[in-house]
């Protein structure tokens, strides 16, 4: 599912502006960041190579088993900027390890050391600079129009089952599930949504982050808030207005990929890169959340959640090749399955707790007991590759799987295979049910959304939930 990840980054650095070269360089804004991109993987906390840790800027000027490594004001007479610059064996990054530093960068941290290598005003030199970069960075605002198709990871439909709410690129988008029109934008910190949920009271509970730097559960009022209207379409600030931005359940230092909530919108569970699902106990109101559990039960990546309805299971889905079920009252793990022996991407579970599905790498839909022993029931193939989501229906017994096919396929909860839908022209990383049941929405890596109905499967709209964007969206073909 995590594939191709970057194809957004040449927008970034369309963005990110070009730099400052006269200006005085500053530690916090231009230094650090070159340290994190470049040595913090073997000079953090943990590794400290040549026992030097790097992550506050008291420990960078105290230098590792060979003493200080910067004299302020001579770059050439410490070891810090010479050994990223050298052409000796012995460099930083070490040669057999990473690539040099760009020399630009090179030049960025030479010129602070030139003027003193000072730390800036009212910066703590104790504080923790990943986190201390993290707090300053500032979302950029989306472009009016995209220049490249948005990865549609996650998306859900309103409550009314109107409209379907899309990830964008450091936004939410809103479109009109009959005709494709775009109708809002929601701004956004997170750079990607990964899953999201509306709690029963109409508020928008999204996971997502920044690939490698940040993750995060807010909670949205993308449904009552007021924002400005640009160019016919309401645009709404959910970066810094605090009647769009409701909540903030939690941060994380990688993307949170997963997102599930009761239906009577007491339990929220989110899981993702730290391997770890947080447990929200929300009974009290959203004001007063609070964090029950932190569940570590995965040895890699949870890439997929989902709750039984009563809130006493936990299902997810693990990079490590395991779909596990943990019993949220008892606080612990009750059900390994192993079957898939490829990556789980998605789970879903019957609202009654009585049925798992889990699905993969293997392309297959898998079904098996929560409450059992980690045997399987029964599994069903029929996509042409590797399976990404699944979804339960929540008003009939069907299922909903999405692929690396480019299609979505509907099942009854026996897995007896149901239609095939089409339309998408990449894989289809997200899929979504409608309230009442009746609709299924999709969407894929080229940012194609797709709205079928259930019933009989003919597609409803397809269209590309990239703002702006100048595609040709060939219509979807009647069946
Ligand atoms: C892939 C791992 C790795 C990366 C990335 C890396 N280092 Fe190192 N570094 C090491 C190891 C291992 C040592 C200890 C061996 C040595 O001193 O050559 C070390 C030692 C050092 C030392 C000497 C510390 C002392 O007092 O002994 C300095 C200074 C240093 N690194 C700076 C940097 C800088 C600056 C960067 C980023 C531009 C960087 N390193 C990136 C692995 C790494």
């Amino acid at each position: 599912m995590l594939r191709r990840r970057y194809a957004f980054s040449a927008l970034a650095l369309l963005l990110a502006g070009p730099q400052v070269a006269s200006a005085q360089v500053s530690f916090i804004n231009d230094v650090a960041p070159i340290l994190k991109e470049n040595c913090f993987a073997c000079h953090d906390a943990k590794k400290k190579s040549g026992k030097y840790d790097m992550t506050t800027f008291e420990k960078i000027m105290a230098g590792g088993v060979n003493g200080e490594p910067i004299v302020p004001g001579k770059p050439a007479e410490g070891e810090f900027h010479s050994l990223m610059v050298t052409t000796d064996q012995r460099r930083m990054p070490p040669r057999d390890k990473g690539e040099a530093v760009p020399k630009d960068k090179a030049a960025v941290i030479e010129k602070w050391i030139k003027e003193g290598a000072k730390l800036d005003a009212g910066i703590d030199p104790k504080a923790d600079l990943v986190k201390e970069l993290r707090v300053r960075w500032k979302p950029p605002v989306p472009p009016k129009a995209y220049p490249f198709p948005v990865i549609v990871n996650a998306l859900t439909f309103t409550p009314d089952g109107k409209q379907v709410v899309v990830g964008g690129h450091h936004e939410l988008t809103v479109w009109d599930a009959a005709t494709g029109k775009l109708a809002k934008r929601i701004r956004t910190r997170a750079e990607r949504a990964y899953g999201m949920e509306f709690l029963p009271g109409g508020l928008l509970a999204v996971a997502g982050g920044r690939p490698g730097q940040e993750g995060d559960v807010r909670v949205y009022d993308i449904l009552k808030a007021k924002g400005k209207t640009q160019d016919g379409v309401e645009v709404l600030d959910g970066v810094s207005d605090k009647a769009v931005l409701v909540k903030h359940l939690f941060d994380v230092e990688d993307s949170v990929l997963c997102l599930a909530v009761t239906p009577d919108g007491k339990t929220l569970a989110a899981g993702g890169c730290d391997r770890a699902v947080r447990i929200f106990d929300l009974s009290n109101g959203l004001a007063d959340a609070k964090l029950t559990q932190t569940v570590e039960n995965h040895a890699d990546w949870v890439l997929g959640c989902a709750l039984s309805a009563d809130g006493k299971y936990l299902l997810t889905a693990g990079r490590d090749k395991t779909a596990k079920v943990w019993d949220i009252k008892a606080k612990e793990s009750v059900v390994t399955f192993p079957e898939h022996q490829n990556i789980v991407y998605g789970v879903a579970v019957k609202a009654d707790g009585s049925a798992g599905f889990s699905v993969g790498a293997d392309k297959q839909l898998r079904t098996w007991k929560p409450g059992g022993e980690g045997k399987q029931v029964k599994n069903a193939g029929g996509h042409g590759d590797e399976v990404f989501k699944v979804v339960a229906n929540p008003k009939q017994p069907l299922l909903a799987t999405s692929s690396a096919d480019k299609t979505v396929r509907l099942w009854t909860a026996d897995l007896a295979p149901g239609k095939v839908l089409s339309g998408l022209n990449d894989f289809v990383y997200a899929v979504a049910f409608s309230p009442d049941g009746e609709l299924v929405a999709a969407g894929s890596y080229d940012g194609g959304v797709g709205v079928w109905s259930v019933k009989d499967g003919t597609p409803v709209k397809v269209f590309n939930a990239s703002p702006g964007i100048v595609t040709k969206e060939p219509e979807p073909k009647k069946k």
